[in-house]
């Protein structure tokens, strides 16, 4: 088990307290194999500013967590109506709806919970860093990030959207919370305020090529590979960046962010080193 495995596992209660149902529900969709690009970003832009990976852990656990609930109510059949995800199938087949959107609250209220839980001993320091990584992360989750672009989502199916505002809404979705990821690690790692603001065009950059990837690999993989269902954006007439842009336009685009996600990185030398190979992975990735 990796350090920041054992560390969402010690952060959540047992399988078998009390009410079992939603333990097995959380930990079932939690431990089910996810790539955890997003508490790998935290560490990382913990470590390109020479941080502390202690300090960022607590953040590294949250954002899986609150990735996790994200993907559970996405795949609601109020939503995407899916049947797989990470390899297995989805939550609300295996418990219900209804134990599927507890699952859901359950892991982002947790998310909040633990962010703020510090130890007895904690400075003033560690505390105010603590509380501006909370509120990047609430910032990141709510009507003008994640939400947000999930609503937009939803109300472009079926509908031809301009590329400025596929855009927006992929930035919204995917690319808020990655980047509250790399800032936030940053942060908590004892980055000054330029070096937040760099790491933030890096995120930026990258965010948004998570999103362009995860369109293309929806037309290009199978199920198999992906652990979740094949063309199913084309089957519900997603607006991406596959439908908007093409096949090769959208693979060039992401590969561009990529150079300029690479770019912002310079200055940090090889402490950036992580980061650089996370940008890298997940551009280049197949699933
Ligand atoms: C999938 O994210 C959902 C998107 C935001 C595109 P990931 O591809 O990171 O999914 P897991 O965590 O590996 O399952
Ligand atoms: C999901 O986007 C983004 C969030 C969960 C916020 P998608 O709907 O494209 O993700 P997948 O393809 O189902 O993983
Ligand atoms: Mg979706
Ligand atoms: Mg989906
Ligand atoms: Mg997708």
């Amino acid at each position: 088990m990796t350090e920041f495995d054992a560390a969402l596992e010690a952060a959540l209660p047992a399988e078998s307290a009390w009410p079992a149902t939603i333990h097995r529900a959380v930990r079932y969709s939690l431990f089910a194999g996810g790539k955890r690009i997003r508490p790998l970003l935290v560490l990382a832009a913990c470590d390109a500013v020479g941080g502390e990976r202690a300090r960022a852990l607590p953040l590294a656990c949250a954002v899986e967590m609150i990735h996790t609930y994200s993907l559970i109510h996405d795949d609601l059949p109020a939503m995407d109506n899916d049947d797989l995800r990470r390899g297995k199938p989805t939550s609300h087949k295996v418990f219900g709806e209804a134990i599927a959107i507890l699952a859901g609250d359950a892991l982002l209220t947790r998310a909040f919970h633990l962010m703020v839980e510090m130890p007895a001993d904690a400075d003033a320091d560690a505390c105010r860093l603590r509380l501006a990584a909370t509120a990047l992360l609430g910032e990141a989750c709510g009507t003008t990030g994640l939400i947000g672009g999930q609503v937009v989502d939803l109300e472009s199916e079926g509908r031809a959207i301009p590329a400025a505002e596929l855009e927006q809404l992929h930035r919204a979705k995917t690319g808020a919370l990655l980047s509250a990821c790399v800032r936030g690690g940053a942060l908590l790692g004892g980055a000054g305020p330029d070096e937040v603001e760099r790491l933030g065009r890096y995120a930026s950059s990258i965010g948004l090529a998570f999103q362009i990837v995860d369109d293309v690999l929806d037309a290009t993989e199978g199920a198999e590979r992906l652990g979740k269902t094949a063309g199913k954006d084309q089957a519900a007439q997603k607006a991406t960046y596959v439908s908007v842009h093409g096949l090769e336009r959208a693979r060039a685009m992401a590969r561009e962010l990529l150079g300029q996600a690479l770019a912002e990185l310079e200055p940090f030398g090889t402490r950036a080193q992580g980061l650089a190979e996370l940008a890298r992975a997940i551009v280049d990735r197949r699933a």
